[in-house]
């Protein structure tokens, strides 16, 4: 009796996944150690794998890079399925440090990840089988054995993952791809007067009340009535008496002498930056010292 529980242990498969580049095989005894699993998704560089250490072999696959680590470490559960069904014995405990896709395999839901619904599936028909899997969840890397070896085999992959790559993962994908080709472009912008004011290109609050909103906008752009609607009009530049240079709102906000002691006044600075008035959160007193000098009503 004894001898068979203990036997049963023997027979038990420890896998374990991580969340980056390692990954954990827990002993769950010393007889365990034998038939230990170990299992790693993977993403660096662009890179995306999983690599499986099931001793004395170890496999590893390469996903697209568009995976996300989530599938990485599913497809590794998946594969393990994969190892388990290979193998002659029927009692399995799956040890995951990753809790995303634990909690992927636990909330079934209408948007469940499809490969957690393909774990599922084949979980189903392991159990017809007679398989017996537990799922444990472990804290990641706790006095683990192996690393290397699974770590490693992730990033030696060449067996390629042959399922469709999922739709939401195409999807981020696509968009930090375009995003970044768009940054890009936005970097050699450096004559932009946009561009001083928002280096990044990332999503910047609006203010509320649209004509703020609107003037806003104007000032960041440096496009204004007042220093621009000369070009409709087909007459001369407004120009600067004080500084016999052509008006433009960097002028205004920030250099012209005229306005010194306003600046004072409302920035506590002579020279304030357009960053500094203008940025994702502009200067609390930017409306204020528009309206002293005259200059609100013009943009
Ligand atoms: C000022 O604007 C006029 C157009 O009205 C332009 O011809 C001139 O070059 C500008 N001056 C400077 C210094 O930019
Ligand atoms: C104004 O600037 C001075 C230093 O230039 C600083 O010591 C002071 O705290 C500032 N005051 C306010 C209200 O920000
Ligand atoms: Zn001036």
């Amino acid at each position: 009796m004894v001898l068979g529980i203990l036997r049963s242990f023997l027979y038990q498969c420890i896998c374990s996944i991580a969340t980056s580049g390692s990954c954990a095989i827990k002993p769950y005894n010393q007889l365990t150690l034998q038939s230990g699993f170990r299992k790693d998704g993977s993403k660096s560089d662009g890179y995306v794998g999983c690599g499986i250490f099931f001793p004395p072999d170890t496999c590893s696959y390469r996903l697209h890079a568009s995976c996300s680590v989530l599938t990485a470490e599913l497809a590794a559960v998946f594969y393990a399925l994969q190892k388990i069904v290979a193998s002659h014995q029927r009692l399995y405990c799956i040890y995951t440090d990753s809790m995303s896709a634990f909690e992927a395999l636990c909330h079934t839901d209408k948007r469940m990840h499809p490969v957690a619904e393909d774990i599922l599936c084949y979980m189903h028909e392991l159990q017809a089988q007679g398989f017996k899997i537990l799922f444990c969840w472990v804290p990641s890397h706790v006095g683990i054995v192996g690393n290397e070896q699974a770590d490693s085999a992730a990033k030696a992959a060449s067996n390629v993952w042959q399922s469709p790559n999922p739709c939401n993962d195409l999807k981020i994908f696509t968009t930090r791809h375009i995003h970044s080709l768009w940054q890009e472009l936005w970097d050699l912008e450096i004559r932009n007067k946009l561009h001083f004011i928002k280096p990044r290109i990332n999503i910047w609050s609006i203010i509320h009340i649209r004509v703020t909103d609107v003037k806003l906008t104007r000032l960041r752009i440096g496009h204004t009535r007042f220093t621009h609607k000369h070009l409709l009009f087909g007459e001369r530049a407004p120009e600067c008496r004080t500084c016999h240079i052509n008006f433009t709102a960097a002028h205004i906000l920030t250099e012209c002498p005229t306005f010194n002691s306003h600046r004072v006044t409302y920035f506590n600075s002579s020279s304030p930056n357009m960053k500094e008035l203008l940025g994702e959160f502009p200067h609390p007193h930017l409306f204020d010292f528009l309206k002293a000098i005259g200059f609100y009503h013009s943009i």
